[in-house]
């Protein structure tokens, strides 16, 4: 389509940094703007039509627009549009949100810390579990283990957790004190017969070689998704957490479990954390917890954290952290009201009604020839695509394959997120049973013409 050299497309090209974006391919290319959203669909400028597979950043929960949460939005700036919560102030929604994710929470929390991301929640926990070690006298106890793969945001020590080679490269990251162990997706990383229990006990082998290697004085703490997201959407192998946590028993290492896409019903649970079986020290989680609606996250601390975080506190004088809009009363309101939302819907119980056609329709894709395997759980999962079904061998990434399925996907009118050579699904989770069949015809059309490119050449 012809644009005028004026239009917002020049305008964006000239003037805004696209996040997670190929910047020069941008300035050639330009942007889709996306103008409308109603319910899990999303318009473009010319008023194009796109199923949202991943609830954009598997962040819309509730969809693309709600009015209900846009007029508490409203009636809150109007009542008290900004204040903080910084040196012992306060406001209702900011102490009413807290409360309610207490009571929510899957294991005994004590307090809650609000910020406005998930990479901040993230980043606030890694100085929380260094706290920890100080006022337990073990200041040397400091080294933080994630996973290759792993995703926990974009400051710098969010990123140091996180495992993903393009987020270190270039930028001296992880900072010295941060470590990986294994990334656990068995279709992937299997060994010729290897059972998938055995699979795990491998990981949590790994996990426990690593901080013998380490020396256990010195590892801290251990980050983990439920579900592994921008690694691509990765569920963990059988058994996988019970032998994981089993190590960091042995070892005295604090778990912080990140809920930012699990949290708030994506799994079939309220929490990834209940579906796995996971007894985290904190809990950090973000996006569906305003429904992606408004920017806020939060981070549940246990008691013993909590106490050690006020040794400090006594030490210092305060806990000498916090973000500007921590708190903030639009962002607590707004996610007060969705957890209202998700409790009047029975949020959980419509996740595992969907939950059947979702994983069974994305399944019986394992027999077209593009797919490998499929696996997910509640809204989320993953299909891989490959070159050879028998040997798992994938397109080699010069080949562009994946870039054509996604341009595939969107003549079709479907966004897709993808990861390397898999498929991520989290659509909102008030998708239908009918909006889930509708999805996987668009999907299975994009395939089939990706199929033609691929043996065309
Ligand atoms: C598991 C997980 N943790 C943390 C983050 C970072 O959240 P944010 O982008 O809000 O900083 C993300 C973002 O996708 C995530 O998927």
């Amino acid at each position: 389509m012809n644009r005028l050299p004026n239009s917002l497309h020049a305008l964006d090209v000239a003037s805004l940094v696209h996040p997670q974006s190929n910047l020069r391919k941008h300035l050639e290319q330009g942007p889709t703007i996306f103008s409308k959203g109603k319910g899990i669909f999303i318009y473009d400028e010319d008023g194009r039509e796109y199923l949202e597979a991943a609830a954009g950043l598997w962040c819309a929960s509730l969809g693309f627009g709600v009015e209900r949460l846009a007029k508490v939005a409203y009636d809150q700036m109007c009542k008290v549009g900004y204040y903080h919560i910084y040196r012992s102030s306060s406001n209702e929604t900011a102490i009413e949100l807290a409360a309610k994710l207490l009571e929510l929470a899957p294991v005994p929390m004590s307090k809650v810390f609000f910020q406005c991301s998930g990479s901040e929640a993230n980043d606030t926990a890694v100085k929380i579990v260094w706290y920890y070690w100080h006022a337990h006298g073990k200041p040397e106890k400091r080294k933080i283990i994630g996973r290759k793969m792993g995703y926990h945001g974009s400051t710098c020590a969010a990123a140091s957790i996180s495992g993903k080679p393009d987020m270190h490269q270039e930028s001296g990251l992880p900072f010295d004190a941060f470590r990986h162990t294994e990334f656990p997706n068995y279709y992937r990383n299997q060994l010729p017969g290897e059972s998938e229990e055995a699979f795990s006990a491998r990981m949590a082998q790994a996990l426990e070689d690593l901080i013998i290697a380490e020396g256990p004085e010195t590892v801290a703490a251990f980050w983990a998704e439920p579900v592994m997201g921008a690694g691509g959407a990765v569920l963990p192998p059988k058994g996988y957490f019970e032998k994981m946590q089993a190590v960091l028993q042995k070892y005295d290492i604090l778990f912080v479990a990140d809920e930012v896409i699990c949290g708030f019903g994506r799994t079939g649970n309220l929490w990834g954390s209940q579906t796995y079986n996971l007894k985290p020290d904190m809990i950090s989680c973000a996006k569906a917890l305003s429904a992606g609606l408004q920017p806020i996250s939060a981070l549940l601390l246990n008691e013993r954290v909590f106490e050690a975080l006020m040794i400090e506190s006594d030490k210092v004088g305060h806990f000498a952290h916090g973000y500007t809009y921590a708190g903030h009363p639009v962002t607590t309101a707004v996610a007060l009201e969705t957890l209202k939302i998700y409790d009047e819907m029975d949020i959980v119980g419509h996740v595992r009604a969907v939950e059947k056609p979702f994983l069974a329709e994305l399944k019986a894709l394992e027999s077209h020839p593009l797919i490998g395997e499929f696996r997910g759980i509640g809204l989320i999962g993953a299909l891989e695509v490959v070159n050879d079904k028998a040997t798992r061998e994938m397109f080699p990434a010069d080949a562009g394959v994946m870039d054509i399925l996604g341009r595939n996907a969107k003549k079709h009118g479907l966004i897709l997120r993808l990861v390397g050579n898999r498929i991520a699904f989290s659509p909102p989770l008030i998708i239908s049973e009918a909006e889930v069949r509708e999805m996987v015809r668009r999907l299975r059309n994009a395939l089939d013409d990706t199929w033609s490119a691929v043996r065309a050449n």
